[in-house]
């Protein structure tokens, strides 16, 4: 190994467990039902404590909230609701005190209709330079829509702009909620907006960045329609194939998403953060297709690393497990970028509903964790996972998700509920007095706080605790190869340096194989139960 790869392998994210902040839902400062800037800093020595190297803050940005902040007005603002710059800058600085890094979340494929280039853009009126930071296109001679594309969130990913007297009709492109209009990368202004963007969060000591949507950005040029297999909606976004069997997948087409393009952009962010000292890094949000156009963001001049959705999209199956495992270390490896696992985060049913709820779905999703905990590359963890939350069934008029606005149906309300602090009744400690979050908490959750759990040996918070010490002690250390073991077709293990993880997906308990058991996710005996991964060494 040369000396370049050996300092590469010392950046930090490279074996970091990271911990996803979704603000409006983490600790509310204020008092007002939101989560805040001043509730997250006050919370930070609690992650601390759980032993995770990093967090990833959603979006706080100024922020109409029509996607809870991933419609942007203002990329070098706070949004009121969750404090002021100075309160990101004191959050920042005691993250690093405890010794956290922080990862922000940028959002370059839309901005808010109320962004102020929105804005001048509809007063400019068509062929504009303003319009031309965006996708407008005219309405055809019977007012219909320029292609077939739909939104991501439902209906048709075009909404027509006002058009003043004489003016022509346009339509602007939004692949997700109609206030999020698609901004358009083949206009040099928008990407050199962006990298001053980076520079001002750089500047202000951010050491990463999560980017959203980005194998979004460019659109095929010509914006031609998109061939819509039968059965199948021209809503299109790779995370709907979660219901469709991997093996059973087929690549669509999708003029809209993965535009070569879009590498130029992230080459030229690589280089702005190489100029920072303290291995800065970018991770792409990239629902690609296959695990080769997800390798093509993580070539090495191009991002840190890339979220492995093949892992949370993987049902309950040794076999779905390991062909993830298997696939993910040959692509990667082929350009020598650095894995990422991850099993939850906003945007997905909580992992202990998705593998069946209740006491099964959590040791299933228990036993997931401590697998993936023992995988090369780093994790991505979302809050309230330590505690074992379920997707909270949200009712209807609770719900605050454009997905569920557009559609009226589904959402991903059900995981961004509160954490629950403490005490035996909702809020559970959320703010600082008797306020109820903007979202209900469950009547049942006194036994899931972060006070119930702590000390309770038994607990979900526990557990992580043991494993993020545990793999503290040795992933740094153990080296990015992986060998896979076979121990029968309900049965993922693997060897990486002196510990070997099994974890059994079947129904009967199966045989260890040499070693002693130093953790597990359930009770062991001399056999691995259904349901259970162990960790031997
Ligand atoms: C990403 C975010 C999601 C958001 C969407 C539009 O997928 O994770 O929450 O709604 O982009 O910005």
């Amino acid at each position: 190994m040369g000396l370049n790869d050996q300092t590469r392998r010392q950046e930090w994210w490279r074996h970091a467990v990271t911990y996803q902040i979704y603000p409006r839902s983490f600790a509310d400062g204020n008092g007002d039902g939101v989560g805040d800037l001043p509730g997250i800093t006050s919370r930070l020595p609690y992650l601390r404590d759980l032993g995770v190297d990093a967090i990833w803050l959603s979006p706080f940005y100024t922020s109409p909230q029509r996607d809870h902040g991933y419609d942007v007005a203002d990329y070098r603002d706070i949004d009121p609701l969750f404090g002021t710059l100075s309160d990101a800058d004191d959050m920042i600085e005691r993250a690093h005190e405890l010794g956290l890094k922080v990862i922000v979340d940028l959002v370059p494929n839309h901005t808010s209709s109320e962004h102020e280039w929105f804005r001048a853009a509809l007063a400019a009126g068509p062929g504009s330079p303003e319009r031309d930071r965006y996708v407008f296109r005219d309405a055809g001679p019977d007012g219909s829509l320029p292609n077939n594309w739909m939104s991501v969130f439902g209906g048709p990913a075009w909404t027509q702009a006002p058009a003043g007297p004489g003016e022509k009709e346009q339509y602007y492109l939004h692949l997700f909620d109609s206030s999020q209009p698609d901004l358009n990368w083949r206009n040099p202004e928008v990407g050199d907006m962006f990298v001053e963007v980076l520079r001002f969060w750089l500047d202000r000591g951010v050491d990463g960045f999560r980017v959203d949507v980005a194998h979004g950005l460019f659109k095929e040029e010509g914006l031609r329609d998109q061939v819509v297999e039968a059965g199948r909606t021209a809503s299109s976004d790779a995370r709907d194939a979660a219901d469709v069997p991997m093996v059973e997948r087929t690549l669509r087409d999708e003029p809209m998403w993965d535009q070569p393009e879009v590498h130029d952009v992230y080459r030229r962010w690589h280089e702005v953060l190489a100029k920072y000292d303290g291995d800065r890094m970018f991770v792409a949000e990239a629902w690609t297709q296959t695990p080769e156009s997800m390798a093509a963001y993580v070539r090495p001049d191009e991002f840190s690393q890339a979220f492995n959705f093949a892992w949370l999209l993987a049902s309950w199956s040794a076999e779905e497990f390991a062909e993830v495992v298997r696939g993910t270390m040959e692509a990667v490896g082929l350009v020598g970028g650095s894995p990422t696992w991850v099993l939850s985060n906003h945007d997905v049913v909580r992992h202990v509903t998705r593998y069946g709820g209740g006491a099964l779905g959590l040791a299933r999703a228990k036993a997931a964790t401590l697998t993936m905990l023992a995988l090369p590359g780093s994790a991505y963890l979302y809050q309230g996972e330590e505690l074992g939350l379920p997707e909270v069934d949200v009712a209807a008029e609770h719900k605050q998700d454009p997905l569920f606005i557009r559609t009226g149906e589904g959402g991903r309300d059900g995981c961004r509920v509160p954490i629950p602090w403490s005490g035996a009744a909702a809020p559970y400690g959320f703010g600082p007095g008797g306020e109820q979050p903007w979202i209900p908490q469950p009547d049942d959750w006194a036994p899931v706080t972060v006070e119930a759990e702590t000390g309770d040996a038994d607990s979900t918070l526990e557990f992580y605790r043991a494993a993020l010490a545990a793999r503290r002690t040795f992933a740094t250390s153990a080296g990015d190869d992986v060998e896979l073991l076979e121990l029968g077709a309900d049965v993922v293990a693997f060897r990486r340096g002196p510990v070997t993880a099994v974890l059994n997906c079947g129904t009967e308990p199966v045989a260890l194989p040499a070693g002693s058991v130093f953790l597990a996710s359930g009770p062991v005996g001399d056999t691995l139960p259904p349901d259970t991964a162990a960790w031997l060494r």
